[in-house]
């Protein structure tokens, strides 16, 4: 049931409001995190931790880079993260006390599974992210936290990704706790995740205005997604949802890399989309952003302040709400998951089955 949408991807992005909630109420106690929600064997398991090796494939993958900066920058955990078919393929050095982390929307990735059962002897204790309960992934971890955003019936995945995050991000203040994360600090990641719900809501608002920008993309064959620190992976899966349903090929940089080859790329029939929130990294991004600026690139913002990041020939800049600078992944995602439906209706897709693809991939 589309619920009155037209396709179940755009029923699925709506929806996220109210999932990315389901994500965290209920596991929050007088403003703390209850990590007795990960399992009986939790305390015991967390107390050991010394590291944490993330593994996941496609969208999933792209949550756990996030997981990495906000593991290392607000936990002070050591953090690898890497694809499931290399990281299971290649022999790897798996240090004490490390807790492995599979992320899944479906609990059935043949590699990500694969990954934990090679591993399984060697690490400290396994934890799945995952959306569904009783999948394998879930019957085989120490631990889980299941992220609640529903059946998800769109090939391309949009509220598994944004609850997979706000169950890293709690995953990631119970295992900081142990580490550099203070109390102080956890309350006030919990006050901020209250605000998530209203930003989503805000950001879908932007709807209209995100399908007018698709016509500049519709009849292009190339385009670039630019961010940096958390909002690279964003800008990663900006693109990969471009590639999936509208078939156009999108490619992401973390800014900084541009002038050490892709610019060479940029012309006008290139469309550059930046990922542009007011953090400390703005200054930097804005430099780039000027690169492109200047060898005729059309440039595509989401910008955090309109004040900061101003339009002009070839400069298009969309505002979004002003938030806590932890949400920024999670809210600056919505735009370019809007953004890429848009253009695969343009383009006469099929949204919710893109050729090629399946929604659960139990092969190798
Ligand atoms: C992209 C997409 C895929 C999956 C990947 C992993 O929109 O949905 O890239 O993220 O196949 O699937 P799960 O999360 O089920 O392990």
């Amino acid at each position: 049931d589309k619920g009155g949408f037209k396709h179940y991807m755009l029923k699925e992005i709506y929806e996220q409001p109210a999932v990315t909630l389901a994500a965290f109420e209920g596991r929050i106690n007088d403003g703390l995190v209850d990590e007795s929600v990960f399992g009986e064997q939790a305390t015991a398991i967390f107390d050991q931790v010394k590291q944490i090796q993330i593994i996941a494939c496609g969208t999933s993958y792209h949550a756990g880079m996030i997981a990495k900066y906000w593991m290392e920058s607000l936990a002070g955990i050591p953090c690898h993260v890497e694809v499931a078919s290399e990281y299971r393929y290649r022999s790897v050095v798996i240090q004490e006390g490390t807790l492995f982390v599979s992320i899944s929307q479906s609990g059935e990735t043949a590699d990500t599974l694969a990954a934990l059962r090679d591993v399984q002897d060697q690490i400290l204790a396994s934890l799945t992210i995952c959306n569904v309960p009783g999948s394998s992934l879930v019957r085989e971890s120490d631990l889980n936290l299941m992220t609640k955003a529903g059946p998800e019936i769109g090939v391309a995945s949009t509220k598994a990704f944004t609850t997979q995050l706000v169950a890293l991000l709690l995953t990631t203040i119970v295992l900081g706790r142990r580490f550099k994360l203070t109390e102080d600090k956890e309350r006030e990641i919990v006050l901020a995740l209250a605000e998530l719900p209203s930003l989503i809501e805000r950001s879908i608002a932007m709807d209209g205005a995100i399908e007018s920008m698709s016509q500049s993309f519709a009849e292009k064959h190339h385009s670039l997604f630019l961010g940096r620190g958390t909002l690279y992976p964003v800008a990663m899966e900006g693109a990969l949802k471009l590639k999936e349903i509208s078939y156009i090929h999108a490619e992401a940089y973390p800014a900084g890399e541009l002038k050490h080859g892709p610019l060479a790329l940029v012309d006008k029939d290139m469309p550059v989309v930046a990922v542009a929130p007011q953090n400390d990294m703005l200054d930097k991004l804005k430099a780039n952003l000027q690169e492109v600026s200047a060898r005729g690139g059309e440039l595509f913002i989401f910008a955090g302040s309109t004040q900061d990041v101003q339009p002009g020939e070839g400069i298009h800049v969309l505002g979004m709400p002003s938030m806590p600078q932890i949400l920024e992944p999670i809210v600056y995602t919505i735009p370019l998951q809007l953004l890429s439906y848009h253009v695969a209706v343009l383009k006469g897709t099929d949204v919710d089955q893109p050729r090629n693809l399946a929604k659960s991939v139990t092969v190798e």
